[in-house]
């Protein structure tokens, strides 16, 4: 397992264009189960949960290849419909096959995921959403079993926006018979570059962005083109790490409106934060950050994806922060590793309190899921000394090259490839 070695306290300086989305780019490739033929997904990220979607769209019989970020799926030769354990195991997003697969092949085999590490996380709205579309679903032995003669359009009302669940009952009724409406719908610009993707391939879509949907099925999909959006994760990422290293960043290739929550909470913390239709600016050389408190929540509300970078950055600010996750109300496993690196924050309930203080100092840390090694990484660029970022395997799922984009910005951070963590 890979570690990384970060001496903190360098300023971040320079100017980097952010990759494509891995929660956009794992939607995209999914949906090519949809159609039979020669997909193009531009912008895609290298990154291992796009590795294994890959190794599931090769399980089910797609051919593919991927350069230069380009990757082409030929979706002709799809011979079985299962998704097994081993590989949905690895990442929950495998899900997103079994609304795809039963639209097109009126039959899927996928596992169902377990929980993760920041507790349970259920698929009951999608299992739900496709019965009510008359699919026929039993679990058996650790899987779902879905069937159906063709799926029929439903009135779906989900109770809370899932951004899964909206993508794959989205996926499922393009191709069923009728008009089904999602209310509720989640609107993360991943599920907006999806259904622009499923409109490419000719779907009918009206209300994208917007969290009502209508979609009237088509009796068949072609093969279609599309480009994976920026990953604003990513890019809200790094704004932080320029923030905590007192730096100036300029990323390019984001919109601002994918980010907004994140670049005005840094606002309001008084960072100087440009924007332009596609560019972040971010000046922290000269400013003292004050706390801002957040709660997460749906789009355009300020992602559970950046709650962990923003507690590392309010750990070393001046004051007292209040951070509520009303997502996922567990998903605090990097808080104890920040506190061995100096932090001092406290966890009740789904809420972290952190109190800021003066410095951190570096230390061995544990990854222990993708975005809980962001945090950590931040934390150790701004520490004094040096830190040891174990098991960054986590970070590597989501991130494509993150220790070369922020060397390329002056940080000192190496990976050292091992065996003994
Ligand atoms: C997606 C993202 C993940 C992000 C999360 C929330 C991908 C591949 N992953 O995950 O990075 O953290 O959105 O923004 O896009 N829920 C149910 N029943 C369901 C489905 C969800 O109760 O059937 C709950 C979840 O427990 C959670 C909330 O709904 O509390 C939102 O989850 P959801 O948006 O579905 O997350 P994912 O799609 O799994």
């Amino acid at each position: 397992m890979d570690k990384f070695l970060i001496q903190g306290g360098t300023a971040l300086r320079g100017e980097i264009a952010v990759s494509g989305a891995k929660n956009a780019s794992l939607a995209l490739l999914a949906a090519t189960l949809l159609n039979s033929g020669i997909n193009t997904i531009s912008n895609t990220p290298r990154l291992n949960d796009v590795s294994t979607m890959l190794k599931l769209l090769a399980q089910l019989g797609c051919g593919y290849t991927f350069t230069n970020n380009i990757v082409t799926i030929d979706s002709v030769s799809v011979d079985n419909q299962f998704a097994p354990y081993e590989l949905v195991k690895k990442m929950r997003a495998s899900i997103y096959v079994l609304g795809p697969l039963l639209a097109r092949y009126g039959y899927a085999k996928v596992s169902l995921p377990g929980g993760c590490a920041w507790g349970p996380r259920p698929v009951n709205l999608h299992i739900e959403g496709l019965r009510k579309m008359g699919a026929e679903l039993t679990v058996e032995n650790g899987y779902i079993i879905a069937k159906t003669k063709r799926l029929q359009a439903a009135k779906l009302n989900f109770d809370i926006s899932s951004v899964g669940a909206t993508g794959n009952l989205l996926m499922a009724s393009v191709l069923a018979s009728g008009t089904t409406v999602i209310n509720n719908a989640a609107m993360e610009p991943e599920i907006t570059n999806l259904a622009l993707y499923l409109q490419n391939m000719g779907a009918k879509i009206s209300g994208i962005g917007t969290p009502i949907l209508e979609i009237e099925g088509v009796d068949e999909l072609h093969p279609a083109d599309i480009e994976t959006i920026p990953d604003r994760i990513e890019a809200g990422t790094i704004l932080i790490a320029a923030a905590i290293t007192k730096g100036t960043v300029t990323l390019q290739n984001v919109p601002e409106k994918h980010l907004h929550s994140i670049v005005a909470k840094l606002q309001d913390a008084g960072a100087d934060v440009k924007t332009t239709s596609s560019s972040i600016t971010i000046d922290a050389a000269n400013c003292s950050l004050t706390p801002q408190n957040i709660i997460t929540s749906p789009f355009p509300g300020f992602p559970t994806d950046m709650q962990a970078q923003w507690i590392a950055l309010m750990s070393v600010t001046k004051g007292t922060t209040t951070v509520t996750d009303s997502i996922y109300l567990d998903r605090f496993s990097h808080v104890p590793e920040l506190n061995r690196l100096g932090a001092d924050i406290m966890i009740k309930e789904n809420n972290a309190i952190i109190r800021g203080v003066k410095k951190l100092t570096g230390a061995k840390v544990m990854s222990t899921d993708l975005r809980a090694s962001a945090s950590l990484v931040l934390a150790g660029l701004a520490a004094e000394g040096e830190t040891e970022v174990l098991r960054v395997y986590h970070l590597d799922r989501g991130y494509e090259s993150l220790e070369k984009k922020l060397s390329s910005l002056g940080a000192n951070i190496t990976r050292v490839a091992g065996t003994e963590y």
